[in-house]
This record gives structure tokens, C-alpha cells and sequence, in this order.
């Protein structure tokens, strides 16, 4: 949290100071004196935070250098996956919630791979049509097979021979389709809409769902047989909220992005990235990557990202989170807790000294001759009638 401090109360200020805590706890202060020192000492200080922060660019990570940012536990092994799924033209199921990133890892997995040099990424949405028109989005169709096809048109899985497809939203397929995709993935053959004729084509499939399908397979909406082709090798991106660790080199680097787009630099005060870390992201990298953006822009010319600009839910969150780990406990005052705490502390010292009244004081760490005034109390307390 930014503070302002201005210098003589109804006069005009003269002399200003102003401070943060940026992200790696480094604190930053200035002191301005003169007129406007007010305005003056706030701009410094964004400065003074862009320059510091300067100092902590990191370094590119594994990860990095696939396009997708993130260096938590969960995300390393998806990396060490990855590695080994380039090598190969597997099938790939990828998982995960809205906006984890699986069309970014999609498109890893492709430009690693040998296809990537030469062969296109091309990537279409399931759920995004509906079942006629798929099918002529994804196998082509002869000119006049139905109304409107007005000439023949090649399909998606002709454009990407020789490349990847990124085949979105899966589970959201039609049975129908499903039996053609299968045949694709077993066979490399397809027959274009209206065609006499099938089409071979060496296409590697990487899929990817938000569903549970092994879930729609036992509900009988989706193949079994077809679940299998496509999970060969199943890749799970985890919620953000799995993996806190990675929010503040996203956050950076969204900065970054957004930085070498217009030109500026702006730093994320430490409480800032205390909210980020403590909302639970039910939108994923993608809510994040929004939420940098708007900062961006509602800051405007200032470089120092506050929290007043933090969209509400986000800038409660700390609070929110205070409170669902430690609700006060009701009727208890301080004093009432730390009674309970300290006869708690000095009945376990007993135990464990098996009631040598010398040891149990050294476990505590207080005299002998304190621990048993307290104990005098404690049991003068225990005999008084209530
Ligand atoms: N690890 C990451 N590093 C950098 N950017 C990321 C990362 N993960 C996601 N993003 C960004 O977040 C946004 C959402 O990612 P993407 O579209 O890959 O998610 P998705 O899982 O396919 O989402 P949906 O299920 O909604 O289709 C994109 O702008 C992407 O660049
Ligand atoms: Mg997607």
C-alpha cells in the first residue's frame, strides 16, 4: 500500500513523503521538498520502484522457452512430459479448467515437435459448430454435396497434413462425428462430405477438454473406444489456484508484455501481488492475464500499480482469506485465549516431564519458580465456585 505524508496540516504541503513494499519486499521511500511536493514525491517514488525492480529480471526458464510461463512444482513435471511428447507423433489428450492454458501447450507441443519447422497448427472448437457444419469444417466437402457448397473445399485435416490439430473442446463432439474422428486416428483416412472417395492424411491429434471424459464415457456420451485412441498420452494442466508459486513471474511477465506493447514500465506494489496470490482464480491464467491488463490501463500514466484499482473481489481476497482460515472464536476475548493457550502449554509440559516441575519449566522456558505460581493459580482458579 502506497502512504502519503504531507507536512503541516492546513498549510500547503511543502514537503511530501511517500513509500511501498514492492513484490520482493524491497522498500522504497522518497522524501520531496518544494511545491507540489505531493505530486512530486508520488511520481518518484513510481520511479524509484521501476528502477528497482530493474535489479530482479529473472532469468528465462524451461518452461520459458516453450511459451508458457511457470516454475511450481506441477508445472515442471507438465514440462518434463512435454519434453518427451516432441519426440513423438502420439496422440495427446490435454485437461484442465477454463483458461489453464492448453491451447498454449497445444501449440508447444507442435512447434517442438519435428512438424513444427514445416507443418501447419491448425486448431478448431468442437463446440463451436454445429454437427453439419463440423464435419464439413473438418473433412471438406464436394462443390454441391448440399446448399451453399458452392465449390469443393479442402478441410481442416487437409490444411494440417504433415502438422498438428488442435481438435478444442472435444467432449463437446457429436456420436456421429466421433465415429469419423475415430477413423482418422485408427486409419488416417477420411471421406470429405459428398465425397466417393476417402483422403489419407498424416495429422498428429492433439485434443483437449474441460470435461471430465472418462465421466461422459460412463454416461454413454462419449466412445469409449474413441477416449482410448485419443488418450494415449494425457496431459493435465493444474488450476492456477494449485500452484500459487507461479502468479508472480505470470504477473511479471505480463507486465513485460504489456510494457514492450506501449512503451512503459509499471511495478505491482507487494500488496498487490498479496491480493493476486490470495484470490482463488476460478478463471484461471486467462482472469489473471485480464486483471494485469486492466491495472495497466486503469493506472494510466502512473507507474506503481496500487491496490485501488484491484477489481473488489480481488482486493478482498486477503481479507476473505484471513477470515475462512481463522474464524474469531465467539465470546472469547484476548486475554480468555491466551489463559487457554498458556494452561494448555503448561499441561503438556507436565505430561511429557512426567510432572518434574524442573523439566517441565526448561521445555517452557520459563523459571521453575513461575511455573509453579502459575499452577498455584490455575488450581486456586479450578476451586473457585462459579
Ligand atoms: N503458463 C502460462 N504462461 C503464459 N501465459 C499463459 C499461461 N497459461 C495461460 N496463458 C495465457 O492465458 C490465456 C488462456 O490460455 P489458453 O487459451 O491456452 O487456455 P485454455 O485452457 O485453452 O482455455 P479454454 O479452456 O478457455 O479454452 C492465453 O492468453 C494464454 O496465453
Ligand atoms: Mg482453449
Amino acid at each position: 500500500m502506497t502512504e502519503h505524508h504531507s507536512a503541516g496540516e492546513g498549510e500547503p504541503a511543502q514537503a511530501a513523503r511517500a513509500s511501498t513494499t514492492l513484490t520482493d519486499g524491497t522498500r522504497v521511500e522518497v522524501e520531496i521538498e518544494g511545491p507540489n511536493a505531493e505530486k512530486r514525491a508520488h511520481r518518484a517514488l513510481a520511479a524509484a520502484a521501476v528502477a528497482a525492480s530493474e535489479q530482479t529480471e529473472r532469468p528465462v526458464t524451461l518452461g520459458e522457452s516453450m511459451g508458457i510461463t511457470g516454475e511450481s512444482a506441477p508445472m515442471q513435471q507438465l514440462f518434463h512430459l512435454l519434453d518427451r511428447i516432441v519426440a513423438t507423433s502420439a496422440t495427446v489428450l490435454i485437461t484442465g479448467e477454463n483458461g489453464t492454458g492448453k491451447e498454449l501447450v497445444a501449440k508447444a507441443i507442435h512447434q517442438r515437435s519435428a512438424r513444427g519447422p514445416s507443418g501447419a497448427f491448425v486448431a478448431t472448437n468442437c463446440s463451436a459448430f454445429n454437427d453439419n457444419l463440423l464435419e464439413s469444417e473438418l473433412f471438406g466437402h464436394k462443390r454441391g454435396s448440399f446448399t451453399g457448397a458452392v465449390g469443393d473445399k479442402p478441410g481442416l485435416f487437409a490444411i494440417a497434413d504433415g502438422g498438428t490439430f488442435f481438435l478444442d473442446e472435444v467432449g463437446d463432439m457429436s456420436p456421429a462425428l466421433q465415429v469419423k474422428l475415430l477413423r482418422v486416428l485408427q486409419e488416417g483416412t477420411f471421406m470429405p462430405v459428398g465425397a466417393t472417395q476417402t483422403k489419407k492424411v498424416d495429422v498428429r491429434i492433439v485434443a483437449a477438454t474441460n470435461r471430465d471424459l472418462a465421466a461422459r464415457v460412463r454416461e454413454g456420451l462419449f466412445r469409449e473406444d474413441l477416449f482410448y485412441r485419443l488418450n494415449v498420452v494425457a496431459l493435465h494442466v493444474p488450476p492456477l489456484r494449485e500452484r500459487v508459486s507461479d502468479i508472480p513471474l505470470l504477473a511479471q511477465r505480463f507486465l513485460e508484455r504489456l510494457g514492450k506493447r506501449d512503451g512503459q514500465k509499471k511495478v505491482l506494489s507487494q500488496h498487490v501481488m498479496r491480493c493476486l496470490e490470495a484470490h482463488n482464480w476460478p478463471g484461471n491464467v486467462r482472469e489473471l492475464e485480464n486483471e494485469i491488463e486492466r491495472l495497466w490501463v486503469l493506472t494510466g500514466d502512473e507507474a506503481l500499480i496500487d491496490a485501488e484499482h484491484l477489481t473488489p473481489v480481488i482486493a478482498d481476497a486477503i481479507a476473505r482469506e484471513t477470515h475462512e482460515d481463522s474464524p474469531l472464536p465467539a465470546g472469547k476475548t484476548l486475554h480468555d485465549m491466551v489463559d487457554e493457550l498458556e494452561r494448555d502449554m503448561i499441561d503438556r509440559a507436565l505430561v511429557a516431564a512426567e510432572g518434574n516441575k524442573t523439566l517441565a519449566a526448561e521445555l517452557l522456558g520459563i523459571s521453575r519458580r513461575n511455573l509453579i505460581r502459575k499452577v498455584q493459580v490455575y488450581e486456586s482458579d479450578d476451586l473457585e465456585p462459579t
